[in-house]
């Protein structure tokens, strides 16, 4: 399995003022879907192209294009939509699936209330996007959704890991890639990722 922290100045800019207190919904609303629009550069390096001959106005130029069937991109809702938002403004060839949970406050179990994936996930390969992966509850339970519904090319897209959130995912599912802007080493009593960011979701959608 491989974890990609990309660690770049213009994220870890970025990544700064995301986790600043200081920064309101709306600025962190833009600033994750920007650094998810950087994150797009690496998550399709890999992306599966085919020959494409087109012609400029003096001769013709053998291209590329995406191949079919299309990338997917899976949001876990809510704050996963926010990287999908980022991501497809930079390439928009994509489709797109979502799945919701809310952890059962009980057994802290992730339970769906939403499944909706595009066809043919086993030949597409799929973008799993998630701004936190603590403990990495909500990452497994979704890739097992996937898995579920025979996606075999899975990468997991994180703003923000831990090292025991990767560690739980690295467990459970040796194939899944990661790829993370940043990674912090602690998780609290709570569960949140420290220094952290706070509750993405609840900072994007100021709920
Ligand atoms: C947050 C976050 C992840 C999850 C990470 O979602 O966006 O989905 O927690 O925690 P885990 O790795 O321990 O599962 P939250 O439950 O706050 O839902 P929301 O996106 O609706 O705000």
């Amino acid at each position: 399995m491989t974890v990609e922290v990309l660690n770049h100045p213009l994220i870890n800019i970025l990544m700064t003022n995301l986790r600043s207190q200081e920064t309101s919904s709306s600025e962190f609303r833009l600033t994750a879907k920007k650094i998810s629009s950087l994150m797009a550069y690496e998550i399709f390096k890999d992306l599966k192209i085919e020959r494409n001959k087109i012609n400029t106005p003096l001769e013709s130029y053998l291209g590329i294009k995406a191949q079919n069937p299309k990338p997917c991109v899976i949001s876990i809702l809510r704050a996963g939509l926010i990287i999908s938002e980022g991501i497809t403004d930079i390439f928009d060839e994509v489709s797109i699936g979502h799945i919701g949970m809310y952890r059962d406050e009980k057994t802290l179990s992730p339970v769906n209330y939403l499944i909706k994936l595009p066809s043919n996930l086993q030949n597409r390969q799929c973008f799993l996007c998630d701004p936190m992966l603590a403990t990495g509850g909500s990452a497994i339970s979704s890739i097992e959704t996937l898995k579920k519904n025979n996606a075999l090319d899975i990468t997991l897209v994180s703003l923000l890991a831990s090292d025991e959130g990767i560690r739980n995912v690295k467990k459970e599912f040796s194939d899944v890639k990661i790829i993370c802007a940043q990674k912090d080493k602690h998780l609290n009593k709570k569960g949140f990722i420290v220094p952290g960011l706070g509750d993405a979701g609840d900072r994007i959608f100021d709920t």
